[in-house]
């Protein structure tokens, strides 16, 4: 089936009932621009909680995308879990413009996210230029880690029209800095400069924040005085506007490192090792 306000064939992969701009008819458009889906996202605040996953390729973004998630995050997690490095700090512009093509093929009517990867933006201009390569390869948003020290940066983004979320907490690309991953907010100190780096990269123009690793209460107070969505991971549930995880963890299938907040639903390294130990067997008959 076509449908006309987004220009796709596929919408009948969308759950009956799902959300997706309830009324139309004051929309004079034909197809939801990338700015039309980060608003639908902010304006989430308050509202029905937002769920964002990870993805890294086609088919994985396909069922996600099936299954009603708002987010599709090509976060530079794709570094460990997808590369095999051991951290993100590995993780260049080519990759994510790779992965991030993969994932915007399969058309998904959530909102792709791309993350700029860690010494690309360096300078409101390279941030600028990072963001636009993301956006050639088919990311409608991107994602930047850290708060005061990057509003510049996020400032020249959303001047050229494209939407950022921004990333606050334990910042992965800092892990080499801090010697790990850290809970953040445990002092009033601490809180105050996430506060202080969430109000700026608000004044800048993002219309969502990550908060990774804040202790729960921390997470709560601030995503209540804030004036957009905050999505967590490592925050505790129902302590922001939504939850984002990476679909490695939920599925089980990145079995060599599970983070101590991940809540896996699924098997998927014990189902693979099965059904290939299977067909070994079945092959060299024994
Ligand atoms: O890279 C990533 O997957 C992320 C999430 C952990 C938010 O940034």
């Amino acid at each position: 089936m076509f449908d006309s306000l987004t220009g796709r064939h596929d919408i009948s992969l969308r759950p009956a009932g799902a959300f997706w701009f309830p009324d139309r008819s004051h929309l004079h458009f034909s197809k939801v621009t990338a700015l039309q889906k980060a608003d639908t996202i902010r304006l989430r605040k308050g509202g029905r909680p937002i769920a964002a996953l990870t993805a890294y390729d086609y088919p994985t973004a396909r069922l996600l995308d099936e299954c009603g998630v708002d987010i599709l995050l090509v976060g530079d997690s794709l570094g460990m879990v997808v590369l095999g490095f051991p951290d993100t700090t590995h993780v260049t512009l080519d990759h994510m413009l790779h992965h991030v093509a993969a994932v915007a093929r399969a058309k998904p009517r959530a909102l792709i996210i791309g993350d700029l990867p860690i010494h690309t933006y360096e300078t409101p201009g390279q941030a600028l230029e990072t963001a636009r390569r993301l956006v050639a390869a088919g990311a409608e948003a991107v994602k930047l880690e850290g708060g005061s020290r990057q509003a510049e940066k996020v400032r020249a983004i959303t001047a050229a029209g494209i939407p950022v979320m921004g990333h606050l907490g334990m910042l992965p690309q800092r892990v080499l800095e801090e010697g790990g991953y850290r809970k953040k907010g445990k002092t009033h100190e601490q809180t105050e400069a996430l506060r202080e780096g969430a109000l700026a990269l608000i004044d800048a123009g993002v219309f969502a924040i990550v908060f990774e690793s804040i202790i729960a209460e921390t997470a709560r107070q601030l995503s209540a005085s804030l004036s957009v969505p905050t999505i967590g991971i490592g925050c505790g549930h129902h302590t922001c506007d939504g939850e984002v995880a990476v679909i490695t963890d939920l599925l089980g299938s990145y079995p060599w490192f599970v983070p101590p907040f991940a809540k896996p639903e699924a098997d998927v390294a014990g189902i693979t090792r099965a059904a290939v130990a299977r067909y070994v067997s079945q092959v060299q008959g024994s």
